[in-house]
């Protein structure tokens, strides 16, 4: 009997991280983040008195706004995430408008801690993601007005304007702070920087040519 009981922890032990590494359901009917405390760091943000929560808590407005995608790359992307709507806390969901220029990109990143659900509003899109180890099976998509796409979570994965025109897209993520983590940033802006010893092995390039990409970012 203590021996399955001891089994039983064990198992516990090694399910319930995997289970934690998602947002949590809430346990009440609302959690609005009071942005004024962050002294306790939980898993989310602290509530605010439910008795001062406003209809405006629940509200963002602006997402009809196009972005400004006068950059680099040619895109811009506007996360609604709970930092910007304090109502999203505990819910596990955010909220994202991308605008892609003429053959502007939304480079390879990743979000951490959500799946994305993304639809094309205006324009054509190529879209892609990179699958784990070994494999590493690139799954890529051509998609056009009101198409409907997924990425999985944690996976590489990037947009692309096809079309002549403006793009713009919308996109649904399973958690309130998804996270973004743009590869060639992280890899090569990182602060303060990887070796470049290090990164001309780990891409089996000459070190100049690293220290090249270090200084575009
Ligand atoms: C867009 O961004 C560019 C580069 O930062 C800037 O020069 C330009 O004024 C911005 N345009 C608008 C409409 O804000
Ligand atoms: C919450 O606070 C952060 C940091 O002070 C700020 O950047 C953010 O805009 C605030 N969000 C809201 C909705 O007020």
């Amino acid at each position: 009997m203590a021996s399955q009981f001891v089994l039983l922890l064990g198992l516990l032990a090694i399910t319930c991280p995997v289970a934690f590494a998602f947002d949590n359901s809430p346990l009440q009917d609302f959690c609005v983040a009071d942005n004024s405390s962050s002294a306790v760091l939980v898993n989310g943000l602290v509530c605010k008195d439910p008795k001062l929560v406003q209809a405006n808590d629940f509200l963002f407005r602006g997402l009809h706004l196009p972005g400004n995608t006068s950059n680099a790359v040619g895109s811009k992307v506007n996360l609604v995430n709970v930092g910007q709507f304090p109502g999203l806390n505990t819910f596990g969901i955010s909220m994202a408008r991308v605008d892609y220029a003429p053959l502007g990109i939304n480079p390879p990143h990743i979000h951490p801690r959500a799946t994305e659900i993304w639809t094309v509003i205006e324009g054509s899109l190529q879209v892609g993601f990179v699958t784990s180890n070994p494999e590493n099976r690139f799954i890529t998509k051509l998609l056009q007005k009101g198409d409907v796409f997924v990425f999985p979570m944690g996976l590489i994965h990037f947009q692309r304007n096809v079309g002549h025109g403006n793009a713009v897209a919308i996109s649904a993520l399973s958690s309130q702070n998804p996270g973004i983590i743009t590869i060639a940033n992280a890899v090569f802006g990182s602060k303060p920087t990887v070796s470049s010893d290090l990164l001309s092995k780990a891409f089996q390039v000459d070190k100049n040519i690293i220290v090249r990409m270090q200084s575009q970012f």
